[in-house]
C-alpha cells in the first residue's frame, strides 16, 4: 500500500487509514525480520501482537498547512486513540508515520477512527475496506483519569533525516551500518535528504522506562506541537520516546512542553 503522510511535503487532510497485519505485512516488515533473528537470552519478547496503521493523505490540502509527521495526525488519530485509552507506539519515517496498536485493541481503534477515516486492511497485497460491523463486538474502554506527565530532555545533538530507497537497501546495508557507527561521513549519493537540508533536534520523553501499556504519552507531546503547528518525527522505543523537531523550533518546543508540566501542577 502506498502511504503518503510523511515529511516529503505532501500536504493535505488525512482521510484514509491502512492497516497492515503482522505476519506477511509488507510495510514495515518488523515481524518478518524479527522472526529471522536467532533466539537469545538477551532478547525479551512482549506477548502482544502489534498491528501497523498508516495514514494516507487524499491531497485535499488546507493551504498554508506546513505541518508534517506526528503533528499532522495529532488531532485526528493520536488524541482520539488516547482518549479511548488505546496505547500506541509511534514510528515516523521519512515517508510516513506508522502507528502501532495492539491487535486486541483493534475493535476500539476501528470504532474510534471510523468516523473520520476510511479504513482499509491489507490482505495479500490488496486493500480491503474494513467496516465497523466487522468489529461490532468491540467494547469501548473507560476514559482514563489525568495522564502522567513525563519529563522531557533535549541533548545538543543535531539530526539529519535521510531516506534509503528500499530496493537499494540490501546492497548498501553493510556500508550503512559501517558509516553509521564508525565514520563521520555519509555517502551522499545513496542517501536522500530534503532539498532544504534542514536539521532536527531531539526531545527525549520519559524519566524511566515507559513500558508498553500506558496510553496518552504521544498525545501529551503531539498535541501542543500540533497546536503550535510545529512539525515532528516521533519514534517510540522500549525505554523512551523521541520526538525530532526542526532545529529552529527547539526553544519554543521546550518552552511549550515545560508549560505543560507547570500548568498541571
Ligand atoms: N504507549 C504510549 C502512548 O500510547 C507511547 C509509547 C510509550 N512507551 C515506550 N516504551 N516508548 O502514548
Amino acid at each position: 500500500m502506498d502511504v503518503g503522510l510523511g515529511a516529503l511535503g505532501e500536504q493535505g487532510m488525512t482521510d484514509a487509514i491502512g492497516l497492515h497485519g503482522a505476519p506477511g505485512a509488507s510495510c514495515p516488515s518488523f515481524y518478518l525480520s524479527f522472526a529471522e533473528l536467532p533466539p537469545s537470552e538477551f532478547m525479551q519478547v512482549a506477548d502482544s501482537t502489534w498491528l501497523v496503521l498508516s495514514v494516507v493523505s487524499n491531497g485535499r490540502a488546507p493551504s498554508g498547512c506546513q505541518a508534517t509527521g506526528v503533528t499532522k495526525i495529532a488531532r485526528s488519530v493520536i488524541a482520539p486513540l488516547a482518549e479511548h485509552h488505546v496505547s500506541v507506539l509511534m514510528l515516523s519515517t521519512y515517508q510516513t508515520d506508522f502507528i502501532l496498536v495492539r491487535e486486541r485493541d483493534l475493535p476500539v481503534v476501528i470504532h474510534t477512527l471510523a468516523g473520520e477515516f476510511d479504513i482499509y486492511k491489507e490482505e495479500g497485497g490488496e486493500c480491503v475496506p474494513v467496516t465497523c460491523d466487522d468489529v461490532s463486538n468491540g467494547f469501548l474502554k473507560p476514559k482514563p483519569g489525568d495522564p502522567t506527565l513525563h519529563p522531557v530532555q533535549s541533548p545538543q545533538t543535531r539530526f539529519c533525516v535521510l531516506t534509503v530507497a528500499p530496493d537499494t537497501l540490501p546492497a548498501i546495508a553493510t556500508m550503512l551500518i559501517d558509516v553509521l557507527f564508525y565514520s563521520h561521513r555519509f555517502p551522499s549519493d545513496l542517501l536522500l535528504t530534503s532539498s532544504t537540508g534542514e536539521l532536527w533536534r531531539m526531545v527525549r520523553i520519559g524519566g524511566q522506562p515507559l513500558g508498553f501499556d500506558e496510553c496518552g504519552i504521544v498525545a501529551q507531546i503531539a498535541e501542543p506541537l500540533a497546536a503550535a503547528d510545529i512539525s515532528a518525527y516521533y519514534i517510540s522505543t522500549f525505554n523512551f520516546d523521541h520526538a525530532l523537531v526542526p532545529e529552529e523550533g527547539i526553544a519554543e518546543v521546550i518552552q511549550l512542553l515545560q508549560q505543560r508540566q507547570e500548568s498541571s501542577r
